[in-house]
């Protein structure tokens, strides 16, 4: 998750791409980059890893001046293929000097691309999928029919694209003009007085318009200072949807949310559907950023997934999912204790090192742990050249995009997405799954981001229920089978938002001692399983919601459209879509974050992206 800006109008676009870059640098500071037309043939571009500041100075070493022109291009990175290096930022020169361009999303026939670049002659510089579009554009704008020709030779470029991305264009001999296009990542076009915008979001372009047009999918659009034009990749005229921004700065910066939790919560579609791109191609799972072949895969007799936090919660999941699909004993361990406890590791064990920061120092332990007794170690990770990818033997990102809100909740779910691509490609190499039963399970996980979203219209709902518990000591939570986890990790959120004690407990063993917690009006939430999977689990939960409201408490039930046996036991009953029983906590969790952020609000905690005493990256052990 990138941030792009575009400009071309009357002023220096050095300065307006900064000052843009600097509204975009929460989706990803990796490095930074602008490429500024110069209107004498020239385009000059000036690049650094690290944050912002680093831009900054490298622009006051080189001197602003030898960046003059008023068309721009700028970009801040996520790292995504390829370390966040000097050479690896964007803007992206093309061989000759004269197209530049900036990428956000993933090209996913980036690899054959450049291959065939490289057998033209092409000298690609970076390790990213991004470059390819540069010498690209270059070529069609050198040879052949679209000679010549800025827009026809774009268009040739995207037509040859896979995957998701938004691009934008631009050419030495083209000064005023920048070419951009969408598919499946955010572009949105500001309309100035004289000049023309373009951003990721419009915190790009706000202090400077609040005209803006929302381009529709496979959109392109041509800008100049005083027009701008949108066709379909097709090159036949498109479709845009005007629009007055009504948000002032601070709340564009987190796109109309009153904090970046709320606004992560609602990403979460986007974060589970970047996540699964490119890693089910003709048929198969593949793991194309995990380098660990097939036949190692298939030699792994034994799983062990370490973590710590909602990460390893998202590792109580892939317990779930591994050991039905793979048929091989799966152990769950708190990192921190991973490594003093003595585990039994060999060759053909696999440690799935769950880390949304892959800093986090008790994770990274017990990689280095696992690696000393012989283990092959999988990072699942969602920043790019963090240290438990470095020093893992594989790593599969998750691409939910910098979380800022300390409380994980987008990175989780992505995480739980994560996981279950390791459990699928482990079940295609060991063989335990038929093809068909693979593609049936990919089909269910890509209708997840769909039904999340619909997930996310509780939230009215939700904040009224939490409203209406008012001032509360004390919380349960309550889950069986895949539900359990979910109870776990709405505890720990609401834990640490609210500040209030929390458990989650796996329903039926609530008999064994907590039951003796339950006293009047104590809120209880119940997450039910579906009445379509393991009939008896459903059946047991109903008796245990009923032992517990017996006793005064009150319950929040959450639980799939048409399932009526709940009905009649649930103080507030949440519906979620119907999913496979796998599935089922990608939607179930959603309802219990808006929960504990509603309570913390309740509890007077405002700042919900900050909770006392946490850190979002625990470098200790
Ligand atoms: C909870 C939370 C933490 C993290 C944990 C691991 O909302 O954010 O529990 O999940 O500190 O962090 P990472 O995933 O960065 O290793």
């Amino acid at each position: 998750m990138c941030g792009i800006v575009g400009y071309v109008g009357g002023q220096q676009g050095l300065n307006i791409a900064v000052e843009a870059l600097r509204r975009m640098e929460y989706r990803g500071y990796d490095s930074s980059g602008v490429a500024v037309v110069d209107g004498a043939g020239s385009i000059n571009i000036v690049k650094r890893a690290g944050k912002l500041a680093n831009l900054e100075d490298k622009i006051a070493e080189v001197g602003a001046e030898s960046l003059a022109g008023s068309t721009a291009i700028g970009h801040t990175r996520w790292a995504t293929h390829g370390r966040p290096t000097d050479q690896n930022a964007h803007p992206h020169l093309s061989f000759d000097g004269k197209a530049a361009i900036v990428h956000n999303g993933i090209i996913e026939n980036f690899a054959p691309l450049r291959e065939q670049l490289i057998k033209d002659g092409v000298e690609l510089k970076s390790e990213t999928d991004s470059e390819v579009a540069a010498h690209l554009l270059a070529q069609a704008y050198n040879e052949g029919e679209t000679a010549g020709d800025f827009r026809a030779s774009a268009l040739k470029v995207l037509g040859g694209l896979e995957g998701a991305f938004t691009l934008l264009f631009t050419h030495a001999d083209h000064p005023g003009t920048v070419i951009a296009a969408r598919r499946s990542t955010p572009l949105i076009v500001g309309i100035g007085e004289g000049e023309m915008f373009l951003g990721s979001d419009v915190a790009a372009f706000i202090e400077h318009t609040k005209q803006a047009v929302e381009l529709g999918q496979d959109s392109v659009v041509i800008i100049t200072a005083d027009d701008f034009e949108i066709l379909n990749f097709d090159g036949t005229p498109g479709e845009g949807k005007e629009f007055t921004i009504d948000w002032d700065l601070a709340a564009a910066e987190k796109g109309g949310y009153d904090s970046f939790m709320m606004k992560e919560i609602h990403e979460q579609p986007d974060a589970v559907r970047d996540t699964l791109v490119g890693h089910f191609i003709d048929g198969r799972i593949v793991l194309d950023e995990a380098n660990i072949s097939e036949a190692e895969l298939k030699a792994v007799n034994k799983v062990f997934v370490v973590a710590c936090g909602s990460a390893y919660h998202s590792g109580l999941l892939a317990k779930y999912a591994i050991e039905h699909w793979v048929r091989i004993p799966v152990e769950i361990e708190v990192a921190s204790e991973f490594r003093y406890r003595d585990p039994v590791l060999d060759a053909n064990t696999l440690v799935v090192a769950v880390s949304q920061s892959g800093e986090t120092a008790d994770t990274l332990e017990a990689v280095r742990h696992a690696k000393t007794q012989g283990a092959k170690v999988l990072a699942v990770c969602n920043t790019n050249g963090s240290q438990i990818p470095r020093e893992s033997d594989a790593v599969l990102y998750t691409h939910a995009g910098p979380e800022i809100g300390v409380a994980s909740t987008k990175a989780f779910l992505a995480q739980v997405a994560a996981n279950y691509i390791v459990g699928l490609a482990l079940a295609q190499a060991k063989g335990t799954k038929y093809p068909d039963e693979i593609r049936e399970i990919w089909t269910a996980l890509e209708e997840i981001p769909a039904k999340i979203a619909e997930v996310l219209s509780c939230e009215e709902q939700v904040t009224e229920i939490a409203r209406t518990l008012g001032a509360i000591k004390t919380m349960l939570f309550l889950g069986r089978g895949v539900g359990f986890p979910v109870a776990l990790e709405g505890a720990l959120k609401l834990k640490e938002l609210a500040y209030i004690h929390a458990e989650g407990f796996a329903a039926g063993e609530l008999k064994h001692g907590p039951i003796a917690l339950i006293e009047d009006d104590l809120p209880v939430v119940v997450v039910v399983p579906s009445p379509r999977g393991v009939k008896v689990l459903h059946s047991k939960i109903v008796s245990n919601i009923q032992e517990i409201r017996a006793r005064g408490a009150k319950t929040i039930v959450i639980a799939e459209e048409g399932d009526d046996a709940v009905e009649p036991f649930a103080n507030w009953l949440i519906r979620i879509p119907k999913s496979s029983t796998i599935m089922q906590p990608l939607l179930a969790t959603v309802p219990l974050q808006y929960l504990s952020a509603e309570i913390a609000r309740q509890c007077g905690n405002d700042d919900i992206d900050k909770p006392r005493n946490l850190a979002k990256s625990v470098t200790v052990e």
